[in-house]
């Protein structure tokens, strides 16, 4: 694909794929909640999936993709790009909620890119839905975040209160396995975006995320849940298919600006529940320790949103499309 115009199509048909995807995590949401607030944010926010997957095939449509550049992409995205949560299935409240927040930066960031594609190719309809969609996924992000605090009650719940140390270690092996794939990612990230400022914001989180993994792991030590621990967590985090999004290789540097805006939201998540767990736990020094890498999760994100209007014209330049 090599115009402005395919591109409008090849970005739409991502968001349609996402939002296929969305709606299974929509409908499975509401029995792993367990809690009804939780669960009625999941309820209200099928309704709106429904409604973006009508308005992207609409416009898809309206543009005239014929089913089988459909179907092809549709094939081609499950191996690469936006794809990587359509495995997962969180099996705990936390995990839910986490995911989901990852996922909803993740739509934030297909339909911000949308838009800014369309907007190149004077497609005035399809900037209007992917704005509109987009004030909707950051009100679901907005409301998952508000959730945190019940998301961590009611994973708690069913253990008994002798276990939230163990619980605890559970939540440190989790951000120490996330920070082993952020390095991989992070790795891997500048070559693949051939653009210096991004590539530049890679390699800088890089060395803060170095910096992370070793404050979890200090933690891990102090607790005296060692190098057996962390092995779990390895399979652990296999067995619940975080696998998925991370074996997605984005081709692209739009898709994988995104994609890191998504991981690090993953993070922020992660970091925000496994404070509220410490909190609980009585261990202070680890919930300082998230306290402390939350604020850089939270920048590092900020800076790839900054970079997305850089990384929207190295996609098109990587793809061969002339600016207009
Ligand atoms: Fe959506
Ligand atoms: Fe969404
Ligand atoms: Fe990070």
């Amino acid at each position: 694909m090599t115009s402005l115009d395919e591109q409008v199509t090849k970005y739409l048909t991502d968001a349609h794929s996402i939002e296929r995807q969305a709606l299974v995590q929509m409908r499975g949401a509401p029995d792993i909640a367990g809690d009804p607030v939780i669960a009625s944010a999941f309820v209200q926010h099928l309704a709106e999936t429904e409604a973006h997957e009508s308005l992207v095939r609409q416009r898809l449509d309206a543009r005239g993709a014929s089913p089988a550049v459909l179907k092809e992409i549709a094939g081609a995205v499950t191996g690469a790009g936006f794809a990587m949560f359509a495995a997962v299935q969180p099996d705990t409240p936390g995990k839910l909620v986490t995911h989901a927040y990852s996922y909803e930066h993740m739509e934030l960031a297909a339909y911000d890119l949308l838009s800014r594609i369309a907007e190149r190719a004077g497609d005035s309809e399809t900037v209007r839905v992917a704005r509109q969609i987009l004030t909707q996924e950051q009100a679901m992000a907005d409301r998952l975040a508000s959730l945190f605090d019940r998301a961590v009650d009611a994973s708690l719940r069913e253990q008994k209160p002798d276990d939230l140390g163990e619980q605890l270690n559970k939540y440190l092996t989790d951000a120490h396995a996330i920070e082993a794939q952020a390095l991989q990612l992070l790795g891997r990230a500048p070559k693949i975006v051939g653009e210096s400022r991004l590539a530049a914001a890679f390699e800088e989180h890089r060395a803060g995320t170095e910096t992370h993994q070793r404050l979890v792991e200090e933690r891990l030590q102090a607790r005296s849940a060692g190098a057996s621990t962390l092995k779990d967590a390895a399979l652990r985090l296999g067995a619940l298919n975080w696998g998925g999004f991370f074996q997605a290789q984005p081709d692209t540097p739009a898709k994988l600006a995104g994609f890191a805006y998504a991981f690090e939201h993953l993070e922020i998540a992660a970091y925000e529940l496994l404070a509220r767990v410490a909190r609980r736990a009585g261990d202070t020094d680890t919930e300082a320790v998230a306290q402390r890498i939350l604020p850089e999760e939270r920048a590092a994100a900020e800076k790839l949103h900054s970079l997305f209007e850089v990384a929207t014209e190295a996609g098109l330049e990587a793809q061969g499309v002339a600016a207009r």
